[in-house]
């Protein structure tokens, strides 16, 4: 069985706990776009893992990793995590195959990145996480990027980054006063990097094919969320991949037809780290404390995150274009001990109710959430093993979500380490 895992809000669902979780059942895990703008964290026994570029399936020790072509690999990030995984017994060797397609962020990405995010300081600004992304991609469509199986004709690379390092150092003075890079540091840069990110290169599509044909599971690990899709997210506030389903097989060179479940995963609420319309967002006492019960601060960047109530609207959303068929609803026990819980069923903008996900950034921006109410528990669940245990309250608020989101809950997560899951 092949299923593809989706973030079905804005990035932060728990992605990682639950990768965890299906890997064990897993042969082979990929990830299939975004870069370690990513941050997919996972706790079992005493230990704490965040994984930025690498599958999170990498901590289960006989498992293959893919990184796939959609994938914006930052190669001293790569490295760096390689290194911090080795330093606490886990061996990427022989199991960890990046695709030779897959693009490089060097530099001059970064760079960009920030320089671009603080001339929007005073309006317009992302709140990106500055590792390179978005000029990453935007050299990707442009054909002016470097992908890393170009590392292996060493000829070729000189002169491709030569060519495009010209035109980026003319950005870079003209547009933004930075002095720009020299031909002979960047190439020294990839230089350090070209032996060790080889030895993990290979053809992974026609790997992934093969390995389909021998039966092999496969699990595609989503990053971001729907909602951060640069197609389908809250544009422009949005990251430059697609977080949606289509990004899996675009980013990974894997048929459609080789798919059998695309799960979404949920938090019990919402956070959105970053700029952008966030119709449901708390303010005040609710803000603070939920953020400091759910431990909401930014895996990559430590930012803290925005809160606010579950939003159906964005969450039905997320369900169509991914075509979700079964449900993963985290972090339900940061939920404990409030008198009542909000659900946003609808928006009202300019007078008007509205049942379906408005794409304008103007209508989403302007409208205010449409509540339904329910009663909450004050029992503790962070314990609960099976779906009868959970207080009365609790299974009615799931059940509220399935009805409204039309799809399966499979999974309920009940605390961040592997045994605090819940199946259906
Ligand atoms: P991802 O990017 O989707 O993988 O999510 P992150 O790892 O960035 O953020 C999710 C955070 O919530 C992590 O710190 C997890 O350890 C934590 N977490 C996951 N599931 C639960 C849960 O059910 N309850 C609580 N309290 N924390 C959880
Ligand atoms: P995971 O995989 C939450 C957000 C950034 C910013 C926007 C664009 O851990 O869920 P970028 O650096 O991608 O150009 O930033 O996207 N963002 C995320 N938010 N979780 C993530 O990843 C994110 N990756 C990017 O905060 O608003
Ligand atoms: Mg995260």
């Amino acid at each position: 069985m092949n299923r593809i895992l989706i973030g079905a809000q804005w990035g932060d669902e728990g992605k990682g706990k639950i990768i965890d979780i299906l890997a064990a059942k897993t042969d082979i895990i990929v990830r299939y776009q975004g870069g370690n703008n990513a941050g997919h964290t996972v706790k079992f026994g005493k230990k704490k893992y965040v994984l930025h570029l690498i599958p999170s399936g990498i901590l289960h020790p006989k498992k293959q990793c893919v990184i796939g072509n959609g994938v914006v690999v930052d190669p001293e990030a790569l490295l760096q995590e390689i290194r911090m995984l080795e330093s606490q017994g886990v061996s990427a060797r022989g199991r960890l195959f990046i695709s030779e397609q897959a693009h490089l962020i060097l530099p001059y990405h970064r760079t960009l990145d920030a320089l671009r995010e603080e001339s929007l300081a005073k309006g317009g600004m992302i709140g990106t996480t500055k590792k390179g992304i978005g000029p990453c991609y935007a050299d990707k469509m442009a054909r002016m990027g470097l992908r890393v199986g170009d590392l292996r004709y060493p000829a070729y690379f000189r002169e491709r980054l030569e060519f495009v390092l010209r035109e980026k150092n003319q950005i870079l003075k003209k547009i933004y006063n930075h002095p720009g890079f020299s031909f002979k540091e960047m190439l020294a840069f990839c230089e350090k990097y070209r032996k060790p990110l080889l030895t993990y290169t290979r053809d992974t599509a026609l790997y992934l094919y093969q390995a389909a044909q021998k039966k092999k599971k496969m699990l595609f690990e989503g990053a971001q969320g729907t909602l951060l899709d640069v197609d389908h997210g809250t544009y422009p506030f949005v990251t430059s991949s697609n977080a949606s389903v289509g990004g899996a097989i675009i980013g990974s060179g894997v048929s459609p037809t080789l798919i059998d479940e695309v799960m979404g995963v949920v938090k019990a609420y919402t956070t959105r780290v970053g700029e952008g319309p966030f119709p449901t967002e708390f303010s005040g006492r609710m803000m603070e404390m939920i953020r400091n019960k759910g431990e909401e601060f930014g895996s990559t960047t430590g930012r803290p995150r925005r809160c606010g109530w579950f939003d159906a609207v964005i969450a039905r959303h997320a369900v169509r274009i991914n075509g979700l068929s079964e449900l993963a609803v985290m972090k339900l026990d940061v939920l404990s001990g409030l008198p009542e819980i909000k659900i946003a069923t609808a928006y009202r903008y300019q007078g008007k109710l509205i049942k379906d996900y408005p794409h304008a950034h103007c209508a989403l921006a302007g409208s205010q959430p449409v509540y339904e109410t329910m009663p909450g528990w004050n029992e503790d669940i962070t314990g609960v093993k099976r779906w009868k245990d959970f207080p009365a309250a609790a299974r009615r608020y799931l059940k509220r979500l399935e009805d409204l989101l039309e799809t399966p809950i499979k999974i309920v997560s009940v605390g961040s380490k592997r045994e605090q899951t819940v199946f259906l």
